[in-house]
């Protein structure tokens, strides 16, 4: 009886955590596609009458995107702004391609983990563990075509083509729009800048060093300046 009831506790505490592993809320009906003009948590529903299924499609995935920028790299983004069905669902996914020696840079998410898969070439791909009493851990691996990674919610990580072919990778995230911060970009980037002092002590550099850094022009290859839905236009 006693060992039934420790079973019950063990397994609604199981529930109460994969409940809080949802980066998302739940929806509340079978969907509700993104009416874009109405903005509140999310988007609003638009009319189920006018739902069709192409709120639920998008096509071009196969295209690779521009490596032709300093990084080698570029992301093809399939958040709730690509496809309007996938507000309140929850998920989102991406394709990365790589020229040779190709870099995603390092980066987090602030609403989503993820899990990616090689597709195509090699990866050097991990991530940073916060700051514990250990130091900030980095796990990293040589990653081949087949290799699959994950990348724990908010934490920094990063994916670099060390092979001398391209690579293309596909990942997928539990957020609707898992948002993205690049690091370098973030800091050096920002707009308006943020005061060099503040940066060359953060980053134990000289003033002349950050403000060298800071008005370098930081290319943006997260697919996230896309504005509405690219299957409008199709
Ligand atoms: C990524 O690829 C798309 C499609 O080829 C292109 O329009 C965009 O400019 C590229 N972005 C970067 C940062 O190279």
């Amino acid at each position: 009886m006693a060992a039934a009831k420790i079973t019950v506790i063990a397994a609604l505490a199981f529930i109460a955590c994969l409940h809080h592993a949802l980066a998302d809320p739940s929806p509340l009906q079978d969907y509700c596609v993104a009416d874009y003009n109405l903005f509140v948590n999310g988007y609003a529903c638009k009319n189920p009458d006018d739902v069709t299924a192409d709120d639920f499609f998008l096509s071009g995935f196969e295209t690779p995107g521009s490596t032709n920028n300093y990084l080698g790299s570029n992301i093809t983004l399939v958040n709730v702004l690509r496809i309007p069905g996938l507000n309140t669902l929850g998920v989102a996914m991406s394709r990365i391609d790589f020229a040779p020696r190709g870099l995603n840079p390092p980066h987090y998410h602030p609403r989503s983990s993820e899990i990616l898969h090689v597709v195509e070439g090699t990866l050097y791909a991990g991530f940073i563990s916060s700051n514990t009493r250990n130091g900030n851990l980095l796990f990293a691996k040589k990653l081949q075509k087949g290799d699959v990674i994950v990348f724990p919610q908010g934490l920094i990580h990063f994916q670099f083509n060390y092979g001398e072919s391209s690579a293309v990778a596909k990942a997928s995230f539990n957020s609707q729009n898992p948002g993205l911060v690049t690091t370098a970009n973030a800091l050096f980037g920002s707009n308006p800048a943020i005061d060099a002092e503040v940066l060359a002590k953060a980053f134990q550099l000289d003033k002349e060093t950050v403000e060298w850094l800071q008005s370098k022009n930081w290319v943006d290859n997260s697919g996230e300046d896309y504005i509405g839905a690219l299957h409008q236009t199709m």
